[in-house]
């Protein structure tokens, strides 16, 4: 039974959980948890595609966040020598195993250390970075790419190196999810699989709308502010938004980029509500890259535009 005190006190742990999970989980994420990533056919292919069409014998490589040493692998594999630079000293032991269990140890080079500290001893051809998330929050993609480039330069004066991934396009959509388990009702964010997302009830109530294009090659700000107004496409019960990004790991001109979606995330709304079909509606959120997801979800606000507004 709660008590006049249990709130604040909640309200305490749930701060320090938000702390924990972006000093932790954000950054620090366990081997077993690698298993996944390892499992993730369409992800490895797309690192794989590009590494193909850029990647040429005798290049000299950098991955940062190698984690198992998987993505540092296929870019060994195809000639080049590799960094791979990895904090998590459980990792990086493990990545340095299992190189040499494939008989890569001659190629690449595990080297334990904070990725934002890193500076290659010698220019580098092309440097990997994969610690994405949907919406680029709660990994360190951004800001470790952000000091990587500064770093470089300062020390090395020359053209930035290619980067795998290019590019990331974040996007946003109104959906309906009804938020209900067995006659249960819990609203919580959910991550999606987006091979899977047509099969679970929902209901779409706006195309997708992009709210932010990033290539890491260029400068980039280390926080969205995002406001929009969006038309709804069908009568329905707005209940959630549903963020969706898709990463570009190189950006080819004939429009066959290797992409690779990571998982979907819906976030349930404050306020759900009824909308009708044309109804316009201001969305607004804000949010640092690497946050934790709960930064972007109190930070939404919904307003419901009169119709004909
Ligand atoms: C999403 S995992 C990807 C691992 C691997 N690149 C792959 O694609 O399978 C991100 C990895 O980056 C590592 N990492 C996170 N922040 C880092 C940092 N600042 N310096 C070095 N490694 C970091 C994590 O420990 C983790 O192994």
């Amino acid at each position: 039974m709660a008590t006049s005190n249990s709130v604040p006190a909640l309200k305490v742990e749930s701060n320090r959980r938000v702390e924990l999970e972006s000093n932790v989980l954000g950054q620090f994420i366990p081997l077993h948890y690698h298993f996944q990533m390892l499992q993730d056919r369409q992800r490895l292919a797309a690192f794989r595609g590009a590494m193909e069409l850029h990647l040429q014998p005798g290049m000299h490589v950098v991955e940062l966040g190698g984690g198992t040493g998987i993505l540092s692998s296929f870019a060994a594999r195809l000639g080049t020598t590799v960094t791979c630079v990895e904090r998590n000293p459980q990792l990086a032991a493990f990545a340095q195993n299992a190189i040499r269990e494939n008989g890569l140890s001659n190629q690449i080079e595990v080297v334990l250390q904070d990725a934002s500290k890193y500076i290659p001893d010698k220019p580098v051809d092309a440097v990997i970075c994969e610690m994405l998330h949907v919406g680029l929050l709660r990994e360190k993609q951004t800001e470790v790419i952000t000091a990587f480039k500064q770093n470089y330069q300062n020390h090395w004066n020359e053209p930035l190196p290619r980067f795998f991934p290019e590019a990331s396009r974040l996007m946003l959509q109104l959906i309906d999810h009804p938020f209900e388990f067995d006659g249960y009702y819990a609203p919580l964010p959910i991550f999606q699989n987006p091979d899977l997302y047509a099969n679970d009830g929902l209901h779409e109530l706006s195309p997708l709308i992009d709210y932010e294009h990033l290539f890491y090659d260029e400068l980039f700000s280390d926080s969205i502010r995002w406001s929009g107004i969006i038309n709804a496409q069908s009568n329905g019960f707005l209940s959630a938004i549903r963020f969706v990004t898709q990463n570009f790991l190189s950006v080819e001109a004939n429009g066959e980029s290797p992409v690779w979606s990571n998982q979907f995330l819906i976030v349930p709304l404050q306020d759900p509500s009824p909308i009708t079909l044309g109804q316009n509606l201001k969305v607004e959120f804000e949010y640092r890259y690497g946050d934790p997801l709960e930064r972007l979800q109190h930070s939404i606000q919904v307003t419901y535009l009169p119709v004909n507004a």
